[in-house]
């Protein structure tokens, strides 16, 4: 039996309708930004395999770092112990982060680390004796699939099932050029007719939907309007973290600071699961208390794992270098010019770029769907011709590895132009 087969007998995949999916393709091999299935094909991963792999796989700076971690301390519990990796990543982070982000939280995921964000912001009121149970987000926002992140998610296929059994959640329209004023006074009736704890966004890019982006100075007026509120507010920075948009946080092209950031995905470079929330000393304070019950009842057997502290030490090092920055602006010239060239094209919508973020809308009838008919015709063709990307319904985005070269970037460019011939 082939991988793939036995896959078939045992295997439940994540976002798969089992009866009508293709059989998933066994990748045996990966280095750079290549991967290689069980017969040898080759493929350019042009979305770092769910945006987590900036510096390209099996990266050896990063695996000596794990090497060296897992045979000096593997791992040791974290409550009431600690450990040098886990002090060192959150010296780290407070140098790059918004200023005013003091505290760092571990977990295991995206979504734990936006479960941990609501769950504090609850909780923050809650010890202050306000009754605010409300937490507002975008139209079609994606936040993860835990009950919490899942609550605070608008697309509606991911979480229909759980309708009426969820936090309260009141939804805004994300401020895309032409909807700023609408999004503006969604907010301020929100807050003036709810209880208001929290307000999460994807900073500038709402990933998920398809890469829909919005301008900083937007957010920045929401934000506003939320600390004249006293309702705080929630960056969840785990698709847009660690160089994506261009800046090292999407929050960096924001005047405006949030009281909690989420990361994960790029924090390990794409190897070890972990993720952090990061807070202000006032929500810290809130939970600092001669009474245990206001302390945060919350917690992962894996929390600061000590190799993926190492790992995440690692790949904030590479980001960091001049190399990897050069590579991001040059990845972001590239996506330019491949926009000036796409958009004029017939069958386009529209194009855009933020960053080594690049989408495409492609014409459809008004009623395609995310895994319509459409998505799964371009999502064949690119995988026939040997490019990993995964459109969102009619919108094909890349996110590649920053260290895909300009001809890897050209051959991804080329597939795109050709599918948009072929639908
Ligand atoms: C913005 C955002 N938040 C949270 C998540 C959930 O992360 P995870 O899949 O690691 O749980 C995702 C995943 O795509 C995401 O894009």
């Amino acid at each position: 039996m082939t991988l793939t087969e036995k896959d078939s007998q045992y295997l439940w995949h994540p976002y798969t309708q089992h009866k009508t999916a293709q059989r998933p393709i066994a990748i045996t091999k990966a280095e750079g930004v290549l991967l290689w299935d069980e017969d040898g094909k080759e493929y350019i991963d042009a979305i770092a395999s769910w945006w987590v792999n900036p510096f390209g796989h099996s990266n050896k700076y990063i695996a000596d770092a794990i090497y060296k971690q897992l045979t000096t301390l593997e791992h040791v519990l974290f409550g009431g112990f600690t450990h040098e990796p886990a002090v060192k990543i959150a010296e780290k982070l407070i140098e790059i982060l918004p200023k005013n982000q003091q505290k760092i939280f571990f977990s295991d995921n995206g979504s734990t680390a936006v479960e941990v964000a609501i769950k504090v912001a609850l909780q923050y009121f809650f010890n202050k004796n306000e009754k605010r149970t409300t937490i507002i987000a975008f139209e079609n926002a994606f936040h993860g699939d835990t009950f919490a992140a899942m609550a605070a998610s608008g697309i509606s296929f991911y979480t229909q099932a759980f309708q009426g059994m969820f936090i309260d959640v009141v939804r805004i329209p994300v401020p895309i050029e032409g909807k700023e004023q609408t999004s503006f006074e969604a907010l301020e009736n929100t807050i003036k007719n709810n209880n208001c704890a929290g307000f999460i966004f994807e900073p500038l890019v709402q990933g998920a939907a398809g890469m829909v982006m919005y301008k900083p100075e937007s957010l920045a007026k929401l934000i506003q309007i939320c600390k004249e509120n006293k309702v705080l507010t929630i960056a969840d920075e785990v698709m847009t973290g660690f160089g994506k948009t261009g800046k090292t946080f999407a929050m960096d092209y924001v005047l405006e600071e949030p009281d909690m950031i989420c990361l994960s995905k790029a924090l390990t470079g794409g190897t070890i699961p972990m993720a952090i929330t990061t807070f202000t000393q006032d929500i810290f304070d809130a939970f600092y208390d001669d009474d245990i019950n206001k302390a945060l009842f919350h917690g992962h057997t894996f929390t600061a794992n000590p190799t993926g502290c190492a790992a995440a030490l690692a790949s904030i090092d590479l980001l960091l270098t001049d190399e990897m920055q050069r590579n991001i602006e040059r990845i972001n010239k590239n996506h330019l010019e491949f926009q000036r060239k796409v958009e004029k094209h017939p069958k386009v919508l529209t194009a855009r770029v933020l960053g080594v973020i690049f989408a495409v809308e492609i014409k459809s009838d008004s009623s395609e769907s995310y895994y319509g008919s459409m998505r799964t015709k371009l999502y064949n063709f690119f995988i026939d011709k040997g490019v990993v990307l995964r459109p969102v319904g009619n919108i094909v985005y890349i996110l590649p590895p920053y260290i895909m070269t300009d001809e890897q970037l050209q051959k991804v460019y080329n597939t795109i132009e050709e599918a948009i011939e072929m639908v």
